[in-house]
């Protein structure tokens, strides 16, 4: 799936200018920014929640243009949010299974389908919770079960680690780093680390004012002149 020269102006704000970028199957892509780069906008872009002012997303060849989420969705390309928008009043589980029927399983499929993730994502303890009583980063957790309860084309994810203890950020990362080998979709990781965003990605995109500020393979990026003299050794 791609970006092809996506623009998105709020009022005068341009949030996105020019934007192109590509995550194929089987790879792991870094995007990396300071606070209001646009990251969490690109990924609106790319999974229905914002609409592009100018350029095209497009998703299996098809220009997405007036697509909603589900059908972002129903195309393959799941999403997770920063914060985790769950039904609070739900449990865990049924958090997880919501989705899977959604999506065209049955209930009792979803559910065992919703185990299965659960238990891969290490809280399947917590299945019969109530979700509003979750720690954030467990909300962030369920988030990224629902996203895979069917296995998606592609997963983007919005700062999966964010707010985590380096020891259970590094535990989720290297889920994150199998999703590829275990599901065959491609991953769009956005990741405030510096060196964990080196370490998981095939390829990494830099985002700035809006603005993709470089591309490559992490050495490339690593060794890219705008990249060392904006950030070297800093997390953004
Ligand atoms: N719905 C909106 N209406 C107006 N401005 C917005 C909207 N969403 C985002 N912005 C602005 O667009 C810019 C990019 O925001 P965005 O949330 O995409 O950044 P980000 O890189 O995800 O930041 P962070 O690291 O803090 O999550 C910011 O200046 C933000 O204030
Ligand atoms: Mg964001």
């Amino acid at each position: 799936m791609s970006a092809e020269a996506v623009s998105v102006k709020f009022q005068g704000l341009a949030a996105l200018s020019d934007v192109n970028l590509t995550v194929l199957r089987g790879e792991v892509v870094g995007l990396i920014g300071p606070n209001g780069a646009g990251k969490t906008t690109l990924v609106n872009c790319l999974t229905g929640f914002q609409r592009p002012t100018t350029g095209r997303v497009i998703v299996a060849r098809e220009d997405t243009a007036g697509w909603a989420p589900p059908r972002f969705r129903k195309a393959g390309v799941a999403r997770t949010f920063q914060a985790g928008r769950l039904f609070r009043d739900m449990t865990v589980a049924e958090n997880v299974e919501v989705t899977g029927v959604g999506l065209g399983l049955d209930r009792k499929t979803a559910h065992a389908q919703a185990m299965v993730m659960l238990d891969w994502l290490g809280i399947a303890d917590k299945a019969d919770r109530t979700a509003g009583t979750l720690a954030y980063t467990d909300e962030r957790r369920v988030g990224i079960a629902r996203a895979l309860v069917i296995p998606p084309a592609f997963v983007l994810m919005d700062e999966p680690a964010a707010g985590m203890s380096d020891a259970e950020g590094e535990e989720l990362i290297s889920l994150v780093t199998s999703i590829p080998g275990k599901f065959g979709c491609g991953v769009l990781i956005i990741e405030h680390n510096m060196r964990v965003i080196m370490n998981v990605s095939t390829r990494l995109y830099v985002l700035d004012g809006g603005r993709i500020l470089a591309g490559g393979t992490p050495a490339e990026v690593q060794a890219n002149p705008a990249v060392i003299s904006a950030y070297l050794g800093a997390d953004i």
